[in-house]
């Protein structure tokens, strides 16, 4: 498939065949592929836990609330074969521009965090993850990154040996897609996994109009 149609086609999956497990040789080609995604001063800070068998369940069980039941989100969520938590490393950015060619001339820092508009770190992951979404559509797997709840950040991380250093970005669920795009719940369970009692779901929201979000030479005109 071509990539535009491939990048046009992807959409978040949030159920999946819990009985089609993710072949290794596949995960690792997946993370292999994000890893080629570009980094500032190609820092590289990321790394990626890939979980899948029973360490699914473990991630699931580190996280849980168990003052509310599970409802659509985390049942439809629960049904990923496999998981990539993706981190970011601060320090990694810390230490590569401290090196002679970053720390001289041009790039000499103004101030302590004046080299990084935003921070870099949680950038290249970003766009590591977005080459790993794009990587599991081309393998016809279904995939919905969502954020690990921050109070259970360090439950995660004591879990899976994950070093204090470490950043959670974002999680990636992964699996052979079940039902279909148009059932998906949108943007509800962003973050909160959860509906509100009653809520009905939503159908995803719309693609912002290419006008809107591309500017031709100034603000305001469009790309034509
Ligand atoms: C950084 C990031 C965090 C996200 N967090 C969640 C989440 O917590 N729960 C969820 O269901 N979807 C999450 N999503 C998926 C978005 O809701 C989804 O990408 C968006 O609705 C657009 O749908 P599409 O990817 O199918 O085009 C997240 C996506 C990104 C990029």
């Amino acid at each position: 498939m071509e990539l535009p149609e491939l990048v046009r086609r992807r959409r978040v999956r949030r159920s999946f065949d819990a009985g089609a497990p993710v072949p290794r040789a596949v995960l690792r080609e997946l993370v292999d592929l994000a890893t080629r995604a570009p980094s500032a001063g190609a820092s590289q800070g990321w790394d990626f836990l890939v979980l899948d068998g029973e360490d699914v369940g473990r991630y699931w069980a580190a996280t849980a609330d168990p003052s509310r039941p599970a409802d659509r989100w985390l049942r439809g969520m629960r049904t990923a074969p496999a998981l990539v938590l993706a981190w970011s490393r601060e320090a990694a950015y810390r230490e590569r521009y401290a090196l002679p060619d970053k720390a001289s001339g041009s790039h000499a820092p103004a101030g302590l965090d004046a080299r990084w508009p935003v921070p870099y770190w949680h950038v290249d992951v970003g766009m590591a993850v977005a080459l790993l979404l794009l990587a599991a559509e081309h393998h016809g797997l279904g995939a919905c990154p969502f954020a690990v709840p921050t109070a259970r950040v360090d439950a995660v991380r004591t879990a899976f040996g994950v070093p204090a250093d470490r950043t959670p970005v974002m999680v990636v669920a992964l699996g052979t897609p079940a039902g279909h795009p148009d059932d998906e719940l949108g943007d509800v369970g962003d973050g909160e996994p959860g509906l509100p009692a009653g809520a009905a779901p939503r159908r995803p929201s719309r693609r912002r109009p290419l006008d809107d979000v591309a500017h031709l030479g100034c603000f305001g005109r469009p790309l034509a």
